[in-house]
């Protein structure tokens, strides 16, 4: 039976300190005591559509060491499946991640065996990649790796984070891009409002586009109109991984038929649950959690 949803991304061991504030190069400051969470952008993804229920696999890879096996057990526990999942000698993806007092972020990356996510990787899989009604991707993974899971996919859904600027060729294929401001303004160079922003995004290529503005929603735009999409209040704890929830539950909704307004809306909800708590994937929401919103 072909998987609603598939994943190709990375896996991270997410090393997080709180902070007060972040040094200055030659500083030194005191932070809070270290917690190790499962991570990476493609992980994120794929746990917060399986919390919501979703039929979902991982493509990737973890390394032959502690943080492999943790981020297995961890993925497995919350019915990700596994069996796309490769380990690889080397080390596996870490995260070096600062939570400041208002619940923002700044991460290091140390891309380990995600880096070796390869061509290749999709061309042993591309019946199943075919066969899943939406594949989502990021860029925690080499570029050429998720261009060609673009190529395979029916449909892609694609979170342009960490930024970068990407061939048109994968641009076309999104439907939605999914980008926040700061993306935006990369890809765009140019400012003005969210609404503006999203229907210049459109005139790049991709068949949609979803532009996610934190507490202020999302705002939707199609070749038959821009949409804004409203958010929750919450009270913000850590909003590391909100992106990555926000896109794995959209991809999920769009993979049962949702329109992108809908899947946005629901969306919207799913990423404002995360970052009422610590960590990514640790404060990801299963369906019940998302009627105290
Ligand atoms: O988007 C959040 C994620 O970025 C973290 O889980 C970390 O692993 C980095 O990949
Ligand atoms: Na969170």
């Amino acid at each position: 039976e072909p998987y609603e949803m598939i994943v190709v991304g990375s896996v991270n061991a997410d090393l997080v300190v709180r902070v007060d504030r972040r040094p200055r190069p030659g500083e030194t400051v005191i932070g809070s005591d270290l917690v190790i969470y499962p991570g990476g952008k493609g992980a994120n993804q794929a746990v917060a559509a399986a919390r919501l229920g979703a039929r979902v696999a991982l493509l990737g890879r973890v390394g032959s060491d502690g943080n492999g096996d943790f981020l297995r057990k961890a993925l497995d526990g919350d019915g990700v499946d596994l069996s796309r999942l490769t380990e690889t000698p080397g080390p596996t993806g870490v995260a070096l991640i600062t939570v400041g007092a208002d619940g923002d972020n700044s991460i290091i990356v140390s891309p380990g065996v995600n880096a070796l996510l390869s061509e290749d990787d999709i061309a042993a899989a591309a019946d199943l990649l075919a066969s899943a009604r939406v594949v989502s991707l990021q860029l925690e993974s080499p570029l050429a790796t998720v261009a060609a899971a673009a190529r395979t996919a029916a449909r892609v859904v694609f979170n342009l984070s960490p930024p970068a600027v990407v061939p048109d060729d994968l641009l076309a294929a999104c439907d939605p891009l999914v980008v926040n401001e700061h993306e935006a303004a990369l890809l765009l160079g140019e400012h003005g409002t969210p609404r503006q922003q999203a229907t210049a995004l459109l005139a790049l290529g991709p068949r949609s586009v979803v532009l996610t503005l934190g507490a202020d929603g999302a705002v939707v735009a199609e070749p038959g109109g821009v949409t804004t999409v409203p958010s929750p209040a919450v009270d913000v704890v850590d909003t590391t991984g909100a992106g990555d929830a926000f896109t794995g539950a959209l991809a999920w909704r769009l993979a049962r038929g949702d329109d992108l307004a809908g899947a946005t809306a629901f969306a919207v909800r799913v990423g404002a649950a995360s970052v009422r708590n610590p960590g990514a994937q640790n404060s990801y929401p299963h369906l019940e959690d998302l009627e105290t919103l």
